[in-house]
């Protein structure tokens, strides 16, 4: 068990404060559930305000308070010395409530019925009071189990909880069933434990909700015995939408609930593939499941295992979460058939940490059609494991028609125990030291008199500033699990095609970040001599200060913005580093290491970057005409010549081909996908995006073992197997590009039948039954010479083998399509190349895999023979 784990805990809880007081204003018919009772405090205020989406949050210490149910003891109001940019509002965040001693609210609520309890904290300096002084108790009362109430947090430090998660703020949720029908009391006290101890909340809402905890949950590993949750206190410690998209409090979730993106908690290498219900798909709640257990667009997305059952038996579909031991937890999984509508076509077992939950689940067979939601409560409980795994397997004894398992949704939520106690430790900061140094942080939040040597986490240098006493900059050493590092990359490699990964969760945010004291540091002297330096003022008036306007792309590492340098002369891309993003800071590194080393043609330019303040930034050549994704299909661009995209690949075949045999060490991309290759102005293709390259440090060792890192669609099944990363997994992306371009569709379509849903699936599948003309962009139909086409399927069919080791190399491809442009050129004019620039003379003279590209290149020539074309490759010099 790592230390993370306990930061994973809160990462959950961290809700926006979102308004629209949807709730009052939609009817019951949209499956809104209308709250009786719906109080927002903003503590440590005076005054009612609004929050940064509308929604009214009423003072603790304004007039109206008591009109709206709240009775506060008095605090003093107090306004945080610093406003962090990660903060979604200032309000309720920037006052707080301060409490040297025992301090009660309370609200008026009007039936027995369940609260929704979010409490909001912000650890800053309130008042000259140390942050980290503040350690306190919350209880709840009159509360049914539990004599003297619920206690929700014990010895709780916002400020540890926000350092270990590197969080600026914390919100944490509960749901608790009221005994009596008059008040509902917190009663916040200072930790006496703790010399100076204090207590503070900035924000309380109190929601009113029905139960949504009737159904009995089985107890794993008890197939005999059963836990109801009752009159039990609750604390939510996950919601998670499952291979969908964050849902937003404000988007018709119901008692204003969040849910979250799955990606982070997926464990193993295998991440399944998402699905999305098609339009034409409208979800029916059955008569016994309210619309308020989950809204529609949990059950329209769903993650399942991928289409290979050969994989998919090999593996467990898993997502794993950390929690706190010697709880009972109530697991939910919300589940709906979006894809299949047969009873034994989609048959799995559920495991929860290693113990069979439910064998055999066949969702049709529970719902009896597709469509229809259906969810499952499982009761486990966990000593001292602090981990939570769930898994899912094709069940191969029930033999169904496809080896694969589906889920839609998650939730998991922790039992009161005995005491009435819901609340666990704090994050050991011992524990955080044991991992590894990831990033430096400055963080300003604090003053200087909190200083590093009290501080849990190790103080690295302070900054110029700090010194000169402008700015109190602390640079602090943040510490991150290798739980953290796995879940970033399993959001990169789902960034590809997922419609939103860890880094678009503005709330996963880290306070401000320095690039400086990280970056300088580790970018090796000769990176750093290779590229031009710029200030941050020249790229912010690059972009007119980061102009919204002048965005151009968004990808994982962060925006893209045009812009122009040299008082105009040139036009660049500005790539800026969402400082939300370790995976960013990393990603950056490696693209100045090898960027700055590279010059090709065919590999897109780094002018410069720019590392200031808490910006990170990488300047290159513009590329007029954008990535080649966005010439293909979903687009309202002229569509491309046949030609042109030959061309194309062409052009990107000799970027990859230079990447791995032209640089003094074979570098593997990891990432070849039609949006990392870019377009100048003259539809020069050029390859992008080395944020994931390795490379290889030896050229006789044949592969690299590795996390398995890339965009789904394009991935080598081979190196997803074993880990191994070789210069043939690029390949095997690359004939995935080779088809995209030919069929002008997505490499994976989620929405299509199940044999199409890949790309190099169903064209392989296509090609075997000889129909692949009948897949290919029906824009190109009728403009493709025959040969050509043959020429270039079988490059492609090639390079997407099963095996690396059938796969040509780069080399190889590249004379293969240099033919295949020939025979269309040849076709199109004649036989008079209007393709001049002597692009084939550059495949003869490839020195490094030289011999072999020739001579099989002299056995293509020598079957085909009769062809013209050859005299201009036997001959080079002809031409
Ligand atoms: C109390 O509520 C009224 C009506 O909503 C509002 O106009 C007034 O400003 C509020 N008072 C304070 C102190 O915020
Ligand atoms: C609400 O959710 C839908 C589907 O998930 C999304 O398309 C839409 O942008 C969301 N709206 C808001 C206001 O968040
Ligand atoms: C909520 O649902 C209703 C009806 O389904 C829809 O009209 C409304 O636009 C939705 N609101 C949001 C924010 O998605
Ligand atoms: C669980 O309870 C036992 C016995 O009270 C205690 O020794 C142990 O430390 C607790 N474990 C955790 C993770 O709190
Ligand atoms: C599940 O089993 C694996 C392998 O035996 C073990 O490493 C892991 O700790 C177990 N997890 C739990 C939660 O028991
Ligand atoms: C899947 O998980 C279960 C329970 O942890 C385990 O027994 C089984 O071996 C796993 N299967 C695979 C293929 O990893
Ligand atoms: C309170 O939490 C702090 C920090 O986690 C810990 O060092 C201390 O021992 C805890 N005190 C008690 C009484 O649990
Ligand atoms: C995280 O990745 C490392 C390898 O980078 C692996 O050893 C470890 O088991 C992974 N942890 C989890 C929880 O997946
Ligand atoms: C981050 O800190 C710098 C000073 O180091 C400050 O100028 C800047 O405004 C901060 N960024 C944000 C987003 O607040
Ligand atoms: C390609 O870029 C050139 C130069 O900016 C521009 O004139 C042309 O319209 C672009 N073509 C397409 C299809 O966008």
């Amino acid at each position: 068990m790592t230390t993370t784990s306990t930061a994973q805990i809160f990462l959950h809880f961290i809700l926006y404060l979102s308004l629209h007081n949807l709730i009052f204003a939609t009817t019951a018919n949209n499956g809104i559930y209308n709250p009786s009772v719906s109080i927002l405090v903003n503590c440590g205020s005076s005054s009612d305000e609004h929050d940064a989406e509308g929604r009214e949050w009423v003072g603790d210490t304004s007039p109206n308070a008591s009109a709206s149910g709240v009775i506060s003891t008095k605090s003093t109001p107090s306004t945080a010395s610093f406003q962090d940019p990660s903060l979604p509002s200032s309000v309720p965040y920037m006052t707080a409530a301060i409490f040297e001693s025992e301090a009660t609210y309370k609200f008026s609520a009007s039936k027995k019925e369940r609260l929704l309890i979010r409490l909001h904290f912000y650890p800053a300096s309130y008042n000259g009071l140390n942050p980290e002084n503040g350690f306190f108790n919350v209880v709840a009362t009159p509360v049914a189990d539990g004599a003297g109430g619920i206690t929700l947090l014990h010895n709780f430090s916002a400020y540890i909880t926000a350092q270990a998660l590197s969080q600026g703020y914390i919100v944490r949720e509960f749901s608790l069933p009221m005994i009596n029908d008059d008040f509902l009391t917190l009663t916040f006290t200072p930790a006496i434990v703790q010399p100076k101890a204090f207590a503070f909340i900035n924000g309380i809402e109190v929601i009113s909700m029905p139960d949504i905890f009737t159904a009995t949950a089985v107890m794993v590993g008890f197939s005999d015995s059963s836990v109801t949750v009752g009159a039990s206190a609750v604390q939510t410690m996950y919601r998670l939408n499952v291979g969908g998209q964050y849902i937003a409090p404000t988007n018709n979730t119901s008692f204003s609930r969040t849910w979250y993106d799955d990606t982070p908690y997926i464990s193993g290498a295998g991440v399944g593939a998402t699905a999305t219900a098609g339009p034409h798909i409208k979800i029916q709640y059955p008569m016994n499941l309210p619309t308020y257990i989950a809204p529609p667009d949990v059950y329209r997305t769903a993650r399942q295992m991928g289409p290979d059952p050969k994989v998919n038996i090999q593996y467990n579909l898993s997502w794993s979460f950390q929690i706190d031991g010697n709880f009972t937890y109530i697991v939910r999984l919300h589940f709906c058939e979006i894809q299949l509508a047969e009873v034994n076509q989609r048959v799995f077992d559920i495991f929860i940490n290693n113990q069979t939950a439910q064998k055999d689940v066949d969702i049709i067979a529970m719902t009896s059609s597709m469509a229809i939601p259906v969810y499952r409560d499982y009761a486990i409980y966990i000593s001292k494991e602090e981990q939570l795994l769930v898994e899912l397997h094709p069940s191969a004894d029930s033999k169904p028609e496809f080896f694969d398992a589906i889920l839609n949704g998650i939730e998991i939520f922790k039992l009161s125990d005995a005491d009435g106690n819901l609340a666990g430790p704090n994050p050991k900061p011992s524990v955080m030291l044991e991992n590894e140094l990831q990033i430096t942080t400055t963080a300003q939040k604090f003053q200087p008199e909190y200083s590093s040597e009290k501080s849990h986490v190790i103080a690295g240098t302070a900054s110029g500033a700090a010194a000169a006493g402008l700015i109190f900059a602390l640079c602090f050493v943040v510490y991150q699990r290798k739980r953290r590092a796995n879940d970033s990359e399993s959001g990169v490699s789902a960034s590809g095609w997922l419609p939103l990964h860890r880094n678009s969760h503005t709330t996963v945010s880290k306070s401000n970040m320095s690039s400086k004291s990280c970056t300088s540091s580790q970018l090796s002297t000769m990176a750093a001599s290779l590229c031009r330096h710029f200030s941050i003022f020249e790229i912010k008036q690059a972009t007119k200060n980061f102009d919204e306007s002048l965005i151009i792309g968004v990808g994982g590492f962060g925006k893209v913005y045009k812009g122009i340098i040299d008082r105009g002369a040139t036009k660049v891309a500005i790539k800026r580093a969402n400082p939300d993003s370790e995976q960013g800071l990393h990603e950056f590194q490696t693209e100045i290491e090898l960027l700055s080393k590279l010059r090709h043609k065919h590999l897109v330019s780094l002018i410069g970057y720019c590392k200031e303040d808490n910006e990170m930034c990488l300047i290159y050549d513009y590329m007029a005409n954008g990535t080649l994704r966005e010439h293909l299909y979903k687009t309202n661009k002229p569509a491309l010549s046949w030609k042109q995209r030959l061309e194309i690949c062409i052009g990107a075949a000799r970027g990859l081909h230079y990447l791995h045999t032209g640089a003094k060490n074979t570098i593997i991309h990891r990432d070849v996908k039609t949006t990392n290759i870019l377009l100048d102005e003259n539809f020069v293709a050029k390859v992008s995006d080395f944020g994931l390259s390795k490379t290889a440090p030896l050229m006789n060792q044949s592969h690299v073992s590795t996390v398995v890192k890339g965009s789904f669609g394009y991935l080598d099944p081979e190196y997803f197997r074993r880990q191994q990363l070789t210069i043939k997994s690029d390949v095997y992306s690359f004939g995935v590009v080779l088809f995209e371009v030919m069929c002008a569709r997505p490499a994976l379509n989620p929405s299509l039948s199940k044999e199409q849903v890949s790309l190099a699936d169903w064209a392989i599948h296509n090609q075997k039954k000889g129909k692949i003309f009948e897949i290919i962009d029906p824009y190109l139909k009728g403009k493709i010479n025959l040969e050509c086409l043959s020429k270039f399927v079988e490059t492609a069919e090639k390079c997407v083998s099963e095996y690396g080791n059938d796969r040509p190399v780069m080399g190889d491809v590249l004379w293969n399509l240099e033919f295949a442009l020939q025979l269309q050129e040849r076709d199109e004019d004649g036989g008079v190349s209007s393709h001049g620039s002597g692009s084939s003379v550059d495949v003869l003279n490839l020195s490094s895999e030289g011999d072999g590209v020739v001579n099989e290149m002299r056995e293509e020539l020598d079957d085909l023979n009769e062809l013209s074309v050859f005299s201009q490759f036997l001959n080079p010099k002809g031409r």
